[in-house]
Parts: structure tokens; C-alpha cells; sequence
């Protein structure tokens, strides 16, 4: 029996805590697993959201990502509600889902035909069985601290305790098949030479190579990605990008737009399902007709079903998002709060004295409590984790709530949130450096 309170109850403390209390018998951890168990969030509009408990916060996780144009934009409610008074989903093709294929198409550099499912997870696990189908080579190369969702093969070196000599790959958690890690080749991220002599070498067996173009906050070197672009089409390798991140985020036609570097398929998420549950893989004709029977027969056909695929609520969330971000001057605007946001704290750090440094691109960054080049995971990890969390943990008394290794920027954070912003990050710094 549900003796929780009902849902949609404005909560005062006492029941925000009794909320809490629920969570932590019911669920794991307490939490959902993403996030730590504090704050219950009660809503969301445009870059802010409310606790149980009713605090206020400029929210800089944004739902880890699909939240770009802000929580309960107008447009994409009217679009959402207009959906399920029609019905929330069929399985058989649907227009939004349609229309959502053509404006992927539309819109990414690489992308002829698209494959929904419902999460990056599963996209990216599609598009490396897609690159091995395709290829006929089972191994598939990442990069050390590439994240690709939680499959078997993307908890591979994923968030390695103990870094292994490449390209050995270290499982992320118990339950993985040991077989799986035999089937993996890791390499460090930003470094070509390496990776290019991995490749050479295994050039037999390997099926394809994914990549976050961005990989978490860390930039591509000058000419990384121009590389491995050449070298695996030298070697006939699919290259697959991660874009779940990037899409719709770094510019409209997603990392491959802003880099200039066109995989043969990459994966989306977030942002295209505007909030809800949807994701795709795309790509060029002669991969993605692998997903086809009557394209390519029985024995070469890539089976791919998922009950909520090209789900129509959620496509039309992707439209109605997209539609905005078609909107003149959203990336100006988007990269501009970025850019202010991470010089404020870059000036702040370094007036506070702290060896520290701004890491990422303008929708995308984080401060790294450590000196020196940042250029892959194992840079990463000379950061100062403890620092870094005692840091958010001070911003989020100061209102300001952002995931543990990531500031996400929205369209809808104003000047007046970066100003707020600034002025959390140096009373936060102050307490930081006087040892809080
Ligand atoms: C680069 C990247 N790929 C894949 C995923 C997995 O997506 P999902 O959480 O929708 O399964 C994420 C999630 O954050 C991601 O950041």
C-alpha cells in the first residue's frame, strides 16, 4: 500500500523529509542512481529548478543534458500535451517520429538514415554491433574514460581505480562476461600516434572505433579527430561518434559540425528527445541499411526491435526543442552564457589562488583543481575530486546545482543568472580556500 504522500502535494519540510526517509527504504542508495539522494527536485521552469523542501537553484545539471532550451518551455509542453490527447504510443511508424528522422537527417552531417531507441545506452550499443556487423571484425577500440553507456562493452575503462598498459581493458563492474574485455582495445584519448599503431596493428579484427568527440569535458587536441577520420577510412574501420553529449549542443549538426570531422555513424540523445526518453543511432545509407531486410537479406540483417522506439510524445518533445534551436542567434546566445560563466571562474580561481583550471567547451565545462595540460583521462584524475566536491557541495548551499563533474549551460540562463552565478563561485572559493 502507497501511504507516501500523493504526488503533486506541495511538500513543506517535514513531508520533504518524510520523502527522503521513503527513498532511502525503497530505492538503492536512496537514490535513482544518477544523482546523490539530496534534493528532491519538485520542478523545473527555464533554468531553475525548486526542491521538496522549496529552494530555488539556477540548475546547471539540467537533467544531465536534455534540458538545452530550459525545463517546461512553452513550446514543448503545447507540443507534448497536443501528442497525448492523441495517444502516447502506437509501435507502428507515427508522424512525429517521421518528421524527427528527417530533421535528424536534416541536421547532422553524417547522418542519411536514423534508428531510434530509447536511451544512449542502447544507441550505443546498437552502433557498435552496426560497425562489427558491418565491418565482419568483432573488437571494438574506445578511449580510456570514454563514456558510451552501461552496456558490458562501454563499462570498459570507463572509470578504471587502476589504469592498465594499453590497449588492456579493464572492466568498470562486477556481472561483465570476462569474454567481453577480450573484445575491447583501449586507447588514450588525444594521443594519434598511439592510437594510429593500435590500429595498424590490429587492423584484422577490429569491427569499428567510437569516440566522444568531446570526450566528458576534455576537447579534442588540434588535429585528433582530423586523424583518426583519416586513418580508419584508410583502413575501411567505421568510426562511430558518441554524440548522446554533443548533439544539438555544440552547434545544430552536433560535434561533427563544430569540429568539422564526419563519422560514418554516431549516436544521439538528450537534447532529440527534448526531455524524454528517446535516442537514435545515424548514420550513412550503407551502414544503417544493415537495420533493413529487404536491403540486404536474412544473413547480413541487423535485427533491432525496442517497444517505445520513435516514441510519438517524445518525438514531438525533439521537435519542438529543435524548432527552437533553429531559432536565430540560440547558439550565439547559449555559447555567449558559456563563455561568461567560464571566465568568471577561471578569474576567480586564479584570484583566489588556487591551482586550478576551466576545463570544456562553452555549453559544456567543469574546474579541474590541478595544474597542467588536461588532454585525457588520466590528466583527469590528477584533479582534486575531494576539493571538487566539497566545492559543489558549497555552491549547492548557494543555490546553484550542477552534476559532480559537469556545468551543463541552458538556452534559458540569463545574464542575471551568470551574474548570481559568479557571485556564488567566489563566496564558495572564499570558504574553499579558508579550508571549509
Ligand atoms: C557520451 C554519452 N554516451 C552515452 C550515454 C548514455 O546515455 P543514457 O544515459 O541515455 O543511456 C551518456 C549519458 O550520459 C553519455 O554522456
Amino acid at each position: 500500500m502507497n501511504d507516501g504522500p500523493a504526488i503533486g502535494e506541495n511538500l513543506a519540510g517535514g513531508e520533504a523529509a518524510r520523502l527522503a526517509a521513503i527513498a532511502r527504504r525503497v530505492l538503492p542508495g536512496g537514490h535513482f542512481g544518477n544523482f546523490s539522494a539530496e534534493p528532491i527536485i519538485r520542478e523545473g521552469r527555464g533554468g531553475r529548478v525548486w526542491d521538496e523542501a522549496g529552494r530555488e537553484y539556477i540548475d546547471y545539471l539540467i537533467g544531465s543534458g536534455p534540458m538545452l532550451i530550459g525545463h517546461a518551455h512553452p513550446a514543448v509542453t503545447a507540443a507534448v500535451q497536443a501528442q497525448v490527447e492523441r495517444g502516447t504510443t502506437f509501435f507502428a511508424n507515427s508522424a512525429p517520429g517521421v518528421l524527427l528522422a528527417e530533421a535528424i537527417v536534416a541536421a547532422i552531417p553524417c547522418a542519411e538514415q536514423v534508428r531510434f531507441v530509447s536511451s544512449g545506452s542502447e544507441a550505443d550499443l546498437y552502433a557498435m554491433r552496426l560497425a562489427r556487423a558491418a565491418r565482419g571484425r568483432d573488437k571494438i577500440l574506445k578511449f580510456e574514460g570514454g563514456y558510451h553507456g552501461m552496456s558490458d562493452y562501454g563499462l570498459m575503462s570507463l572509470a578504471p581505480k587502476r589504469v592498465a598498459n594499453f590497449p588492456t581493458a579493464v572492466p568498470d563492474s562486477p556481472g561483465i562476461p570476462e569474454a567481453v574485455r577480450h573484445e575491447m582495445l583501449v586507447a588514450p584519448f588525444n594521443d594519434l600516434e598511439t592510437v594510429s599503431a593500435m590500429l595498424r596493428e590490429h587492423a584484422d579484427e577490429i569491427g569499428g572505433v567510437i569516440v566522444e568527440p568531446c570526450q566528458r569535458i576534455l576537447p579534442p587536441a588540434p588535429g585528433f579527430l582530423e586523424g583518426l577520420r583519416k586513418i580508419t577510412a584508410e583502413l575501411g574501420i567505421p568510426l562511430i561518434f558518441d554524440e548522446v553529449v554533443t548533439g544539438f549542443r555544440y552547434a545544430y549538426g552536433g560535434a561533427q559540425e563544430y569540429y568539422g570531422v564526419v563519422p560514418d555513424i554516431c549516436t544521439l540523445g538528450k537534447v532529440c528527445g527534448g526531455g524524454f526518453p528517446l535516442a537514435a543511432i545515424a548514420g550513412k545509407a550503407e551502414f544503417m541499411s544493415l537495420f533493413d531486410k529487404e536491403a540486404v537479406g536474412e544473413d547480413r540483417f541487423l535485427m533491432q526491435i525496442g517497444t517505445l522506439s520513435g516514441n510519438p510524445v517524445a518525438s514531438a518533445a525533439g521537435l519542438a526543442t529543435m524548432a527552437v534551436l533553429r531559432e536565430p542567434g540560440a547558439y550565439e546566445r547559449l555559447f555567449a552564457t558559456g563563455r561568461a560563466l567560464m571566465a568568471g571562474l577561471s578569474d576567480l580561481l586564479h584570484r583566489h589562488g588556487f591551482a586550478a583550471q576551466v576545463v570544456g567547451e562553452p555549453p559544456m565545462f567543469d574546474v579541474v583543481f590541478a595544474d597542467g595540460p588536461m588532454r585525457d583521462y588520466r590528466d583527469l584524475q590528477r584533479g582534486d575530486k575531494a576539493l571538487a566536491k566539497r566545492f559543489n557541495a558549497l555552491l549547492r548551499e548557494r543555490g546553484i546545482l550542477k552534476g559532480e563533474s559537469k556545468h551543463y549551460v541552458a538556452l534559458a540562463h540569463t545574464e542575471d543568472d551568470v551574474k548570481e552565478t559568479c557571485a556564488a563561485y567566489a563566496s564558495a572559493l572564499e570558504r574553499l580556500r579558508d579550508g571549509a
